[in-house]
């Protein structure tokens, strides 16, 4: 567990934003890039990296594994030149579910791994069975016991087609990592098509890897020798940049993101437009201006990429529990994503659940009201229905939100909201 963090968001809510946001680097594209980097036999510079407690625990992880690592004003400078381990310790195990990420670039690297059985996280059992299976086709024996994962490739790495039975990103990136440098060729059938699957590949074909169809859902890997240092500018944070649209959208606002990949949120911006905002996208930016009241959007179902993101889908229930009718959700990846919608209804929403469906019937208005963050999204989903609930409100255990948002309150209140952090 990371350590207990005491302190408390407060919002008073009711403030219109407008302004301008640069959007920070994408959490899920650092985390398998960072993993990527233990296969490269020379020092990687990676820029664009948030300043989060998910990237200090990967990079605890790389130094645990004896790896150099700095990180200065958003570059993670990493040599794994010297690295002798191959064990993640349970703590950072617990500290990080997506830690499994480092399993395929060590595997990879020491042809050796312990990791313990990552426990299930706030959205769920989350199994790794998928992982699993794609690496024993690979030439890895796992042996489970005491509830440490033992994984052994010492007779090598072979090429091999891989048919995944659901389109994990996890999945998809630990299989590249492990086949980057494994003998032969890899395909992976069915594979998830995110746009940080294709910045993990950018970053390893960089690096002298030799990654074909990234993007699709076929993925070949041509394995190599040997991988060599490189550069790499992590993609923006798709999630992020929804997050901040969310928050403009939610006070009537007027915002524009910069440093953003339009093209990695076509469903989202639909999205948005169906809920009365108009967006106009200019390049790597995006203005958002939104009605003075949001219109309800009949049906969002969350899908795998390139369909609507279930990430997202806690920003968009919050914002639109103040719209005009009735929005129905449907959530089809994870099993625990309403967790929030309990605290939400605290702020006076008015959303019932069923299952993998949330019906938000619109309110004309939340009040403030003291709230517990569950996880990452859910978190940031209570701060974006705060900005517009009467009153103040108390956001606690916030250290979710730590894991994900560099620096939201910085961010928000640098476009017009009243919010900042009590510790
Ligand atoms: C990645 O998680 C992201 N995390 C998640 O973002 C994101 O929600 C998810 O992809 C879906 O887009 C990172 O990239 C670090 P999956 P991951 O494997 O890889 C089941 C956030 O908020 N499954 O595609 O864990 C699993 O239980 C986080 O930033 C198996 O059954 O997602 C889940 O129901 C949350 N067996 C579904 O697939 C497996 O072996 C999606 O999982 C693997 C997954």
């Amino acid at each position: 567990m990371g350590c207990i963090n005491l302190a408390e968001i407060i919002v008073n809510g009711g403030k219109r934003l407008s302004g301008e946001i640069a959007v920070q680097g994408a959490k899920n594209s650092v985390l398998p890039v960072l993993a990527g980097a233990v296969l490269c036999d020379g020092e990687c510079v990676i820029h664009n990296c948030p300043d989060l407690s998910d990237v200090q625990t990967s990079i605890k992880i790389l130094q645990n594994f004896g790896a150099k690592v700095t990180y200065n004003n958003k570059t993670v400078t990493v040599d794994c030149r010297s690295i002798s381990y191959y064990e993640i310790p349970e703590s950072l195990m617990r500290e990080m579910r997506s830690s499994v990420v480092f399993l395929g670039g060590i595997l990879g690297r020491m042809k050796r791994a312990v990791i313990s059985s990552p426990g299930g996280c706030e959205l769920g059992p989350r199994p790794i069975d998928l992982h699993l299976s794609a690496l024993k086709k690979l030439g890895v024996e796992i042996t489970e016991e005491h509830g440490f994962l033992n994984c052994n490739a010492e007779n090598g790495l072979l090429g091999c087609e891989i048919h995944l039975t659901f389109p994990s990103v996890g999945a998809t990136e630990n299989i590249i990592l492990t086949a980057a440098t494994a003998k032969g060729v890899t395909v992976i059938h069915n594979a998830a098509k995110e746009p940080e699957i294709s910045d993990l590949a950018d970053f390893l074909n960089s690096a002298g890897a030799r990654i074909y169809g990234s993007g699709s859902d076929t993925v070949y890997i041509h394995g190599v020798d040997k991988l060599h240092g490189t550069t790499h500018t992590i993609i923006p944070d798709r999630i992020v940049a929804t997050t901040y649209m969310s928050a403009a959208a939610v006070t009537g606002g007027e915002v524009t993101l910069t440093n953003i990949m339009p093209s990695h949120m076509v469903s989202i911006l639909h999205t948005f437009r169906e809920s009365g905002c108009d967006i106009s996208v200019k390049g790597k930016s995006l203005k958002i201006t939104s009605p003075k009241r949001l219109y309800r959007v009949p049906t969002i179902r969350s899908l795998v990429y390139p369909a609507f993101p279930t990430d997202a889908g806690p920003l968009l229930i919050a914002m639109l529990a103040t719209a005009q009718g009735t929005t129905v959700f449907v959530e089809n990846i994870f099993e625990n994503r309403f967790r929030f919608i309990n605290e939400l209804n605290r702020l006076g929403a008015n959303i019932k659940t069923e299952g993998k469906v949330a019906v938000i019937e619109g309110v004309k208005s939340l009040s403030g009201a003291k709230c517990v963050c569950p996880d990452l999204r859910g978190g940031a989903a209570l701060v974006v229905a705060s900005l517009v609930a009467r009153g103040e409100s108390e956001i606690t255990n916030i250290s979710h939100i730590n894991r994900g948002y560099d620096n939201i309150v910085g961010v928000l209140a640098s476009v017009g909201a009243d919010i900042n952090v009590k510790e």
